[in-house]
Parts: C-alpha cells; structure tokens; sequence
C-alpha cells in the first residue's frame, strides 16, 4: 500500500504547522530533553531544499583536520547518518537520545521552523544554526519525485492538481513553506551571528565560495596554506552532486533510521529549475506570484531558473 505522505491526509496542523503524526511526538520529546552547548551547530532546512549537500559541506568542513578528503567517512556513509536528524530520528518514539556522549562540535539537523526551536538552541550564545532555502518550485518537484520513488504515492501519478494544491495551500511536511522560509530569513536578519542563511542556488552557482562563507560563519576559517592546497574545491568536489551519488553508499540500500528510504532517492538530479519538466507554465506562474506575494517586502527572493 503507498503511504501517502505528500497528499495531505497524514499531516496535521499543529500551531500553524504541518506534521506527520510521529514527527510531531519527536518533536515535543526533542523540545523537552535537548540541551544544546556552545559548540552545537544545526543544520535547518524544509524537506527537499539541499538537506543531504549542507550535511555533506558542514561535516567535511568541520571534520577536515580529523582525516583528509581520501579517508572521508562521506565515502563510505550516506550524509544522513554522519549528522543525524533530531525530531526525525534521535528523538523518534519515545527516545532520549545520548547526545553528550556525540563528539563535539555536534552537528545536527532538523527540519523544524525556528519558532519550534527550543529556548536552549536559541538562547545558547555561541551555538549556531545554518538555514539553506531553494526555490518553491524546485522544492515541489523534488518532493514529488522522492514521494513516487519512495512509493509514498503511487504511480503513475493520477493528476499534479491534488499535490500541487496542497502544497500552495501550506499543507506539505513542516510547511506552509513561506513561514519556514520567512523565520528563518528574519531570524538572520535580526541575529547574523546566529542564523546563517544560505539558497541552494547560490551554492550551486558557486559553491567555492559557500563552502569559504560557511567555514567562516562556523568559525573554522580556511587558513591561507590551506587555500593553497586546493582543500576548498577538493570538499567542494567530496560533497558535489556527481561524486556522493555515486558513491556505492549512496547508490544501494535503504535509510536504517527514516521509514525506508531508499539511500540513492536523495540524490535526483540536483539542478536548479528542472521544475520545467513537471510543472506547468500556468501552475508555475501561480507559484511564483504566490511566492512574491508571500515574500512581499521582506527582501527574500529565491531565484526559479537558476
Ligand atoms: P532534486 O530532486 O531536484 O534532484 P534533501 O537533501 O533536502 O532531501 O534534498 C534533495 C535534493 O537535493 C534533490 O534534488 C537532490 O538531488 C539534491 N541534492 C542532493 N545532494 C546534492 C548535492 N551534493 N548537490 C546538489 N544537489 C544535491
């Protein structure tokens, strides 16, 4: 039987947000029990924005003294498992994790908006989150692809009115997918030290100088010798697209610790505006007005063609 997750039916709305059932109970237990520390960073995304790439950048930049680009653990371990997901796994049924026993610095994610992000993150001075936002419309597709892979609905796919509906509506996993978008937007705004906020398409414009931003931002600059030494484009060249999927880790199997997902479904085409070849131009022209409309004068914009 196809588990429907992007149809609607499963989520519920909770506080103006939409979660699956499960995801909701972790997400209350992590909100509890988490304590971060000082030198915790939090990978923060909505589900199908690049979530896979930041895990691969921020431990390969953070981890780079630990081992070289040859011995990366990144060759041999899908991205999910090097940084695991709080409310989507650690914290699932029920469970306490032992996070102080985790190396520091710890880096996790989460795809919950900053608002359900508890006190001890936020108010942590030196703990750092890191937001990467893709367009709405690539952010769709994406998720349309990873539901009928995943056989979370079935194929062929009857009509793209439902999903697509649904999706401007806001009822899409931890959505409305403006809000996610917004608070974490106006939460850097507010606090740049605290929230760095990166698009997807501008990793994928140049990703050189996002892995430099990101290293900065998390304190562990690229020294000069290091520049030299070609070590920015060779984690650049670890953690692109062509090089983890096919990775024989990333290419076999299925997720031990997110309901069965097939490891290589995480690794589609990673382009900007391949939206082109499912939605179209009318659906896109309302997404797109909606976005702007949305957005209206917050200054965030996200780039659909790349
Ligand atoms: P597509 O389905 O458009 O190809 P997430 O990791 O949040 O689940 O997002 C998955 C999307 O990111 C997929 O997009 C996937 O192909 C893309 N992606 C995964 N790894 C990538 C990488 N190293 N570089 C660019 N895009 C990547």
């Amino acid at each position: 039987q196809p588990k429907k997750l992007v149809e609607g039916e499963l989520l519920a709305n909770y506080q103006g947000i939409w979660f699956a059932a499960f995801i909701l109970r972790a997400t209350l237990t992590f909100q509890k029990h988490f304590k971060a520390n000082d030198s915790d960073i939090i990978l923060a995304t909505m589900p199908k924005s690049g979530t896979t790439w930041l895990k691969a950048l921020a431990f390969s930049i953070v981890n780079r003294n630990n081992h070289s680009v040859d011995e990366s653990p990144l060759l041999s371990s899908n991205p999910h498992y090097l940084v695991p997901f709080l409310e989507m796994y650690l914290y699932k049924d029920g469970n306490i994790p032992d996070i102080d026993a985790m190396p520091c610095p710890r880096i996790l994610a989460t795809h919950l908006p900053y608002q359900f992000l508890p006190s001890t993150i936020l108010d942590c001075s030196n703990c750092r989150i890191i937001y990467l936002c893709r367009n709405p419309l690539d952010v769709f597709t994406s998720s349309l692809h990873f539901a009928l892979q995943n056989g979370f609905v079935s194929r062929p796919l009857a009509s793209l009115d439902v999903p697509f509906e649904t999706f401007c509506q806001g009822i899409y996993p931890y959505g409305p997918f403006w809000d996610h978008c917004l608070g974490y937007w106006n939460a850097s705004l507010k606090n740049p030290q605290k929230v760095l906020f990166l698009k997807y398409e501008d990793l994928k414009k140049d990703i050189n100088s996002s892995v430099k931003k990101i290293a900065d931002y998390l304190g562990h600059p690229f020294s000069a010798e290091e520049e030299e030494a070609g070590l920015v484009e060779e984690i650049a060249t670890l953690c692109s697209f062509e090089n983890l999927k096919n990775l024989n880790c990333n290419k076999e199997g299925e997720m031990q610790t997110v309901f069965g997902v097939k490891h290589n479904s995480f690794f589609r085409k990673g382009e900007v505006g391949d939206w082109v070849n499912l939605v179209p131009p009318s659906m896109a022209n309302r997404l797109e007005k909606l976005m702007q409309e949305k957005f209206g004068e917050s200054g965030l914009t996200l780039d659909i063609h790349g």
